[in-house]
């Protein structure tokens, strides 16, 4: 049976960087409690006109093809994890495949927050396992910045989320022990409105209203103490299950690349571990919470200093809205 082995990957963010201090300047927060709560101390945030999270998702994987030596006729599909897509449908994935010039290949998108890069790894695992696909583009990429409020009503989660992209190209191989080693995914729908946009949704008759614009409502909603409590529940134990499905222990991780949901968050889990810094990568006072795009971006970073080496097994699990998990052990 063929396995699959990441051979490319790649990211890219907008220019523009916003402080702590740009947003106190517009809200009722401070960077002291944005450090201390998040660990966040800039993010990226879109230009419109020039990025677009198809364009920024695209972008992205040309790096990683280029890297992978990989032309837009050898891809056989694309898988694209994104919550903010440019239309509300048709979805990111055609538009990925437009602006690459792929072929007539399959191409969709996957909602699955901030576990939507591993859901979207774990289907196009399971394409490279039956045969269908050779190589596959799993994509990762978010605008947050424009569904949030930037101002007192809104601070609670515009300090946590921002814009970015990354990618990896996905190839079948035949080398048993390397690649992709397992995938885990879960969900929990019982807490689908702990974390969500209720509107503009399929519910209502009128999609839209002016009360909605003036009473907040299209904004996100997030229960952050829930959040908490059941991420630092659920890292640890599909860490566990992929370890364990595996025969793997704890110890045997060179490199943990969690969702960078929350630097409290990632020491908690980190602690639970027992692992040293080097062994965490967090790269989340620089990006914020990228959502679908924090895993591909925090990799290619880490492989991009040499973090991650030929034989080293790497870890990476999310948690987001959904409530969805999931986790992925890759010897590389
Ligand atoms: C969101 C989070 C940082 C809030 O921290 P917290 O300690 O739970 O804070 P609370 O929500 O209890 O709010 C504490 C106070 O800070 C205030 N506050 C909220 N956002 C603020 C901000 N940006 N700046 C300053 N004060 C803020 C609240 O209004 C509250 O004030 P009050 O006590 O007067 O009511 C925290 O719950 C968290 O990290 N949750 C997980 C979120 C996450 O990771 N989401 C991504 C999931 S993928």
């Amino acid at each position: 049976m063929p396995h699959s082995k990441i051979t490319g990957l790649g990211f890219y963010v907008p220019e523009t960087v916003v402080t702590n201090a740009d947003l106190a300047a517009q809200m009722d927060t401070s960077d002291e409690w944005i450090i201390e709560r998040t660990g966040i101390r800039e993010r990226r945030f879109f230009k419109e006109g020039v990025d677009t999270v198809s364009n920024m998702g695209a972008r992205a994987a040309r790096i990683a093809m280029e890297r992978a030596g990989k032309k837009p006729e050898d891809i056989d599909m694309v898988v694209f994890a994104t919550l903010s897509p440019d239309y509300h449908f048709p979805g990111c994935g055609v538009l990925v495949q437009r602006e690459l010039g792929l072929r007539h290949i399959p191409c969709f998108d996957v909602r699955q927050q901030c576990a939507g890069f591993i859901y979207a790894l774990s289907l196009a695992d399971q394409y490279i396992k039956t045969g269908f696909a050779k190589t596959i583009l799993v994509i990762g990429a978010e605008i947050q910045s424009n569904v949030m409020e930037i101002s007192d009503r809104g601070r609670n989660m515009a300090v946590i989320f921002g814009d970015g992209a990354g990618a990896v190209l996905l190839e079948a191989h035949e080398e048993t022990g390397k690649g992709i080693l397992s995938t885990h995914i879960h969900a929990d729908g019982t807490h689908a409105e702990e974390l969500f946009v209720e509107h503009v949704g399929s519910k209502l008759k009128k999609r839209v209203t002016h009360e909605m614009i003036d009473d907040g409502s299209l904004l996100p909603h997030m229960n952050g103490k829930m959040v908490f409590i059941n991420a630092v529940k659920y890292f640890p134990e599909v860490i566990r299950e992929a370890l364990k499905a595996n025969n793997l222990k704890e110890a045997d991780i060179d490199l943990l690349i969690p969702h960078q949901a929350n630097a409290r968050i990632t020491q908690a889990v980190q602690k639970e571990f027992n692992m040293p810094d080097e062994k965490v990568v967090s790269n989340i006072h620089k990006y914020g919470n990228t959502t679908a795009a924090s895993i591909p971006i925090a990799l290619t970073e880490a492989w991009e200093a040499g973090r991650v080496k030929e034989g080293d097994l790497v870890c990476i699990a999310a948690f987001g809205s959904g409530f969805v998990w999931a986790s992925a052990l890759i010897r590389w």
